[in-house]
């Protein structure tokens, strides 16, 4: 029984994590624009998604290959810059299919944004997020960029890959 890793991202924060997590647990990483990046060939899958303007980055990908994805045990891995909360878990839900949030655990982690890489359309949308924002922490961010991207924060997804493992390992051959 196997595993892979398939990733989304737009900025880059979410392919260093799962490169990280690959890294770390020997688990092949597809980023999901890939061609070869087939879901159907693995067991149990870890999805890591970049949050974007409230939603998934992963979410039409794994709409695409809901079939080969719904009933295999997952991990996802959300990229925000908001923290875990309520809001967070609400965007996680409504970006996908009521089908495949059963049979998944959701970890989430905390990306980068630095308004300078940002194209001038962007840059704008920030700054007027960040004036309207009645959240000051939060409206500062948006205006200057923050900075959460943190390895140690994929210790808990590279345990449960250890269980998805063990669970999947063989049973001991007699003698
Ligand atoms: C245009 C844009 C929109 C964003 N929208 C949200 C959002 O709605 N909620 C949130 O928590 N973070 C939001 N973020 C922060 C991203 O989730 C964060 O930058 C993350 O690291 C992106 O992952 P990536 O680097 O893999 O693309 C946004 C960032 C950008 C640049």
């Amino acid at each position: 029984m196997s595993g892979a890793i398939f990733f989304s991202t737009k900025h880059g924060s979410t392919a260093e994590y799962a490169n990280w997590i690959g890294e770390a647990s020997g688990l092949p990483v597809f980023d999901v624009n890939d061609t070869n990046a087939d879901p159907s060939k693995y067991d149990f899958l870890v999805l890591g998604s970049a949050l974007i303007f409230y939603k998934l980055t992963i979410r039409r990908w794994a709409k695409a290959n809901l079939a080969d994805i719904a009933h295999k045990s997952k991990i996802l891995f959300s990229v925000s810059g908001a923290g875990d909360s309520p809001k967070l878990q609400r965007w996680v839900a409504a970006s996908l299919p009521e089908k495949l949030l059963s049979k998944m655990d959701h970890v989430a982690l905390r990306g980068r944004m630095d308004p300078k890489k940002l194209n001038w359309a962007l840059r704008l949308i920030m700054r007027i997020g960040a004036f309207l924002n009645p959240d000051p922490r939060a409206s500062k961010e948006e205006r200057v960029g923050f900075d959460y991207v943190d390895r140690s924060s994929i210790e808990p997804i590279l345990k449960m890959i250890e269980q998805h493992q063990s669970k999947f390992a063989p049973a001991d051959m007699p003698n």
